[in-house]
Order: C-alpha cells, then sequence, then structure tokens
C-alpha cells in the first residue's frame, strides 16, 4: 500500500480506502451512543479502580477524573460539538481519545480488560433499554387514548364487519378498545424484549474474558442492569440478537398500528364517513383544492412492513455467524436505529390523532340495515326453545323479512349483556400495569447512573 494513502490510527495504520470502508455507516450512527458509551466506560473505570482487585489499575483519584471528563464530553455531545473522525473509525475510541487528550496518559489505561466487542454491546443495550421504555410509554399511552375512546362510545352503534362485509351489530367502542388489547398483547412482548436486553455483557471484552478479577455484577449494578451475562462468550454472540429481539416486539407494535391506520383510512372515507380525522393530522392536494387525504395513516400502514424489513435484515446478518464476535456485527446497527426510530415516531404521532378522532353517529347509524339483525333474530328464537339450526334456516329462509331494529336500543343491551361486554377494568388495569413499570425502571436507570457519575442524571447538573 502507497504511503500517502495511510492513515495513523489508535489501533495502527490503516489504507485510508480501508478504513473508509470498514467504518462503513458508524461514524454517522455512532453520533446517537457517544452518552450511553461515556456511561458505559465510567462503570469500567470504577471496576479498574475497584479496592477489591489485587492491585487497582486505577486510584480512586484518577477515576473520578476520568469520570467528570466523561461527563464533559457527554455535555459537549449534547452540544453538538462531538464529532467522530473517520480516524476513530467509531465512537468507542473517539471517546478514548479525546479522553486521553484531556487526561493524559491516566487515558492510556482505560481499555484495560475491555474490548470494543464488549463496549459496542453494552452502549447498544443502554440505549435499546432507553428506546424500550420510550417505546412502551408511547404504546401505553396511545392503548389508553383508545380505552378512554372506546368508554366514551362504548354504546355507539357502529357495523361489526366480517370479510367488511356488515355481519352483527356492535359499537364504536368494541372497535377502538380491540385495538388497543392488540396494543397491549404488543406491551408484553415489549416487555419481554426489555428483559432480555436488561442484562450487562461487560467484562466479556473480545468474547473471552479477560484474567483480571473485575466484578462483572457490580459493573452490571453500577449501569442499572438487572444482572450480566452468564457465560462471556454469549454476551458477545447476543449481539444483534437483542436488537433483532427489540425489532420483534416493534414489528407487532407496526402490525397493530397499520391495522388501525387501515381502518381509520376506510372509515374516514366519504362512503362511510364514520369518523372524521382532525384536520391538521390530514394533507392537501396541490392541484385539487377540495382533498383533506390521510396521508399520516397511509405513511404508518407502510411503515409497517418497513420495520419488519428492519427486523429481517438483522436476523438475516447474524443467523449462521459462527459463536463470537464478527465484524458482520456492525451491520445490525443502521436496520436497528432505523426500525426503533420509525416505531416510536408512528406511536407518536398516532395518539395525538385518535385523540382528535371524531365519529359521526348518523353516517354510524346508516350502517344498519336489517341484515345486521339477522343473527340476532336467529337466538332470539333460541331463547324461545328453537333448536338453533332450524331458527337459522327459518331465518335464511326469510331473508326478505328481516328488518331494521333499533340499533341504539340493540347495541345498548349486547354491551351491557352477553359476551360482548367489554372488560374495561382489565384494560385499563393493564395500561397502569404498563406505566407504572416504565415509570419504575427509568427511575432505576436514572437513580444509578447519577450515582454512577456523581451528577444527578438524566440532567448532569
Ligand atoms: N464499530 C464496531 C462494531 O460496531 C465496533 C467493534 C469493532 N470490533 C472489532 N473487533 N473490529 O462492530
Amino acid at each position: 500500500m502507497s504511503k500517502a494513502k495511510v492513515k495513523k490510527t489508535i489501533v495502527g495504520d490503516i489504507d485510508a480506502e480501508v478504513l473508509r470502508f470498514t467504518a462503513g455507516e458508524d461514524t454517522a450512527l455512532d453520533e446517537v451512543l457517544v452518552e450511553v458509551d461515556c456511561i458505559g466506560t465510567a462503570a469500567h473505570v470504577s471496576a479498574l479502580a475497584s479496592d477489591k482487585l489485587p492491585s487497582p489499575i486505577l486510584t480512586p483519584k484518577e477515576r473520578d477524573r476520568v469520570i467528570g471528563e466523561l461527563v464533559a464530553i457527554m455535555k459537549r455531545a449534547r452540544d453538538g460539538k462531538f464529532k467522530i473522525g473517520l480516524k476513530d473509525q467509531d465512537v468507542h475510541l473517539a471517546v478514548e481519545r479525546a479522553l486521553t487528550r484531556a487526561v493524559g496518559d491516566v487515558g492510556r489505561k482505560v481499555h484495560a480488560g475491555r474490548s470494543r466487542n464488549d463496549q459496542v454491546a453494552v452502549d447498544l443495550r443502554l440505549h435499546g433499554k432507553t428506546l424500550l421504555l420510550d417505546t412502551m410509554e408511547a404504546a401505553s399511552a396511545l392503548a389508553r387514548i383508545l380505552v378512554s375512546f372506546a368508554k366514551r362510545h362504548e354504546t355507539l352503534p357502529m357495523v361489526g364487519r366480517t370479510h367488511m362485509q356488515p355481519a352483527m351489530p356492535s359499537s364504536v367502542g368494541l372497535w377502538a378498545s380491540a385495538h388497543a388489547e392488540s396494543l397491549l398483547d404488543d406491551l408484553v412482548l415489549l416487555k419481554g424484549a426489555y428483559d432480555v436486553t436488561n442484562v450487562s455483557p461487560l467484562g466479556s471484552a473480545a468474547g473471552y474474558g479477560v484474567p483480571l478479577e473485575l466484578d462483572r455484577a457490580s459493573v452490571a449494578r453500577l449501569l442499572g442492569f438487572k444482572r450480566s451475562h452468564a457465560n462471556v462468550l454469549y454476551a458477545s454472540s447476543a449481539r444483534g440478537k437483542c436488537e433483532a429481539a427489540i425489532l420483534a416486539a416493534m414489528s407487532q407494535v407496526m402490525l397493530t398500528l397499520s391495522r388501525l391506520a387501515e381502518d381509520l383510512i376506510i372509515y374516514t372515507m366519504p362512503e362511510f364517513g364514520y369518523f372524521t380525522l382532525p384536520p391538521a393530522y390530514c394533507t392537501g392536494s396541490s392541484i385539487m383544492p377540495q382533498k383533506r387525504n390521510p396521508d399520516v395513516l397511509e405513511l404508518i400502514r407502510a411503515r409497517a412492513p418497513r420495520v419488519l424489513a428492519c427486523e429481517t435484515a438483522v436476523v438475516s446478518v447474524v443467523q449462521g455467524l459462527p459463536a463470537g464476535y464478527s465484524r458482520d456485527l456492525q451491520e445490525t446497527k443502521e436496520p436497528f436505529m432505523t426500525g426503533t426510530g420509525i416505531t416510536l415516531a408512528c406511536l407518536r404521532v398516532l395518539a395525538p390523532l385518535v385523540r382528535g378522532l371524531k365519529p359521526r353517529k348518523a353516517a354510524l347509524l346508516a350502517g344498519f340495515g336489517p341484515e345486521v339483525f339477522a343473527t340476532d333474530k336467529a337466538l332470539d328464537m333460541v331463547g324461545e326453545g328453537v333448536p338453533f339450526r332450524t331458527a337459522y334456516d327459518r331465518v335464511k329462509s326469510s331473508l326478505d323479512e328481516l328488518q331494521a331494529l333499533d340499533s341504539q336500543e340493540i347495541v345498548k343491551r349486547r354491551m351491557r349483556s352477553g359476551t360482548a361486554r367489554i372488560d374495561f377494568d382489565n384494560l385499563a388495569g393493564r395500561v397502569q400495569d404498563c406505566l407504572r413499570l416504565v415509570r419504575a425502571e427509568r427511575r432505576r436507570f436514572h437513580g444509578a447512573i447519577s450515582r454512577l457519575l456523581g451528577k444527578k442524571y438524566p440532567e448532569l447538573k
């Protein structure tokens, strides 16, 4: 390789083109990870200064100095003043270089007992935990809005459909709370992904541990993790698998959102007119002055398959990899960040849209033709002792004689007795449980990081 093209880096001289190729998108994507990388490093230097080590690698004073500088780097990053250069390759070496420039030789000690492999793994888990808590909060908020909308319109008639054809009397409450319960299932999966993510890989180094008595359990505690990995090789191999688990849960959220979006696109068409969308959440046309389009809902519908594609991209990179670190894993970062970002944005835009949704009673009632009451009629006969199949045949052979009934009366009865009653206590209770969990976990995390940095986190004051 010609000398002019070689770049000096912390980890040796690298051909400029190779450097560009291998760094890939890291110099840009890693900007999001500066803060968590500093936090991970703060925990690591605490372990290096532990008096339980036979000969501590850092003195308490050196540790405090490093942590102080890490906080300064975090603040600079928040002001947009921390840049990751190509020579740094990624956030890890950028932080180490900045640290060494600020604190001198002490900065050259901090990488003892760790590798970029466990550094990036811990960064992505810390970042993933925050993303999951934000997503769980946003999903709970949307579920709560749907439940209260459902409660308000519990008995407002809305034709129940199968195959999109009129089927049975139903209500706006039943429709809205169905989407809420779907989100609550997604929250179970998000919580599962959170449990998988809430484990510290630090101390695994390159995947095979180090011959130093670094207390992995206490490092995990310092960072607010539930525990550390039981096996250091798995701690390394779990990269990508953890991201895929998070994206799988997010993909389920998007599945729910896309179906809610599709329902709203259909039911706000003038031909149905069951609901009107808040005007500020519609967009116009550049040529047709009358247009009020549901672009937001259409984009949510289109972004659901994009999140699924991100999940597939991560799984595709990881499946078939040998145990331990391979550079392939770097390629999971972009789809992970893209997919999680899309999901959170969709939840956040949909919540106020649903809050501003207005049902149109006249249109909802107009949907009730006589055929909607056919099954109820057969079941009335069953109540009088007629075998169901006989009642079914009788109604079927005289469909023309069916009469439209008072849908408001029928729906009121249906929602108060029989099996279609909505268990609002269950739905509201589960929303509450999720929100409580998010708050408790956030408090736990912020408390741990505040103690670690000696500054109130996330304020850094
Ligand atoms: N930027 C790298 C990644 O995301 C960090 C780990 C590099 N490790 C290595 N052995 N080359 O994977």
